[in-house]
């Protein structure tokens, strides 16, 4: 199996992205990186600990990393974040608070993991790419040696936090730019795929009959994910399994067909956060990126199911 680290900011669809990998026995979950976006950091590693707890795999460590991107002082959950999370991040669910506590280095355990494992790790990205940043500035071999799968950016569909950006990248706009053109090897699922991967409560019905802590728990959260699409997009009938399927893309590429295409963000003027073609090295025969242009809908929600139900049957 490979082994993976979750670069997570969690956030309903991150604890989804979660309970996908260790539902996937082709994947080792050496380790969770915390980010911030959808909640403050320290909120995204009391609820890595406890989903992790609640998904029996107490045993995988969590790893404080960057509170917020580099250009900032701070950082405060944008309200519609709250709004689609809820306020805990995990839709106002109440779980056990576990004993285990988050260790401090993310960006370390990053740098040491790729140096230690190379081709046999993917790093799978799901928030802001401010700790990936920090790594490759730190360690001037990391981009050469790192496999990334990020969910991230809108490259031939709008952004869904402006008509050009999308939330992930949005955050931190200079880091994710910093990621594509260190030269790394990242596949971007983007929502040009994830806004197709929809869940609706149909599908949790069937976690809430397991009738298991992990089942109700994971069937709960995404009930309040899937009504707060209801209010926000009503027209896709269901809720986006953005993180999820970067985790679906890491075990099985084949679920989605890529583009490969060398990418920058913009990070100046209006358009700041907007992912698109790298006009340096468009023409480069070396292509560093790949983009997510299409995925096999039916296959990935089957995988889904399959892999959350290990997860929530235990
Ligand atoms: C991304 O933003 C976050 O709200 C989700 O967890 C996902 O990673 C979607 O744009
Ligand atoms: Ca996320």
């Amino acid at each position: 199996s490979k082994k993976a680290i979750l670069d997570i900011d969690t956030g309903i669809d991150d604890a989804l992205a979660l309970a996908y990998a260790l539902g996937s026995p082709e994947l080792e979950l050496i380790g969770v990186t915390t980010t911030y976006g959808n909640v403050l950091l320290e909120t995204g590693a009391v609820n890595d600990l406890a989903l992790l707890d609640l998904f029996g795999a107490p045993e995988v460590p969590v790893y404080l990393g960057e509170p917020h991107a580099q250009t900032k002082d701070g950082f405060e959950v944008l309200e519609i974040s709250a709004f689609i999370h809820g306020q805990n991040g995990i839709g106002e669910v109440e779980l056990p608070a576990s004993e285990s506590k988050a260790l401090p280095g993310a960006v370390d355990f990053l740098i040491d993991s790729v140096n230690t494992h190379g081709d046999d790790l993917v790093i799978i990205a799901t928030g802001p790419m401010t700790n990936l940043s920090a790594a490759i500035a730190k360690d001037p071999s990391f981009a050469s040696k790192a496999h990334v799968v990020i969910m991230g950016g809108a490259l031939t569909v709008p952004g869904n936090v402006s008509p050009w950006a999308e939330a992930n990248i949005n955050q931190d706009p200079d880091a994710a730019n910093d990621l594509f053109r260190s030269g790394a090897d990242v596949t971007m699922i983007g929502l040009d795929v994830t806004l197709q991967t929809l869940l609706t409560k149909k599908h949790t019905a069937q976690w809430r009959e397991l009738g298991t802590p992990a089942a109700i728990a994971l069937a709960d959260m995404t009930d309040y994910y899937i009504k707060a699409y209801e209010t926000t997009a009503p027209h896709l009938g269901g809720c986006g399994l953005h993180d999820p399927l970067a985790v679906g893309v890491a075990v099985d590429p084949s679920l989605v067909t890529l583009l490969p295409i060398n990418l920058k963000v913009d990070i100046e003027g209006e358009t700041r956060g907007r992912t698109i073609g790298d006009e340096v090295r468009l023409n480069d025969p070396v292509r560093t990126s790949r983009a997510a242009v299409a995925v096999d809908v039916d296959r990935f929600l089957s995988e889904f199911m399959t892999r959350i139900g290990r997860v929530a049957a235990q």
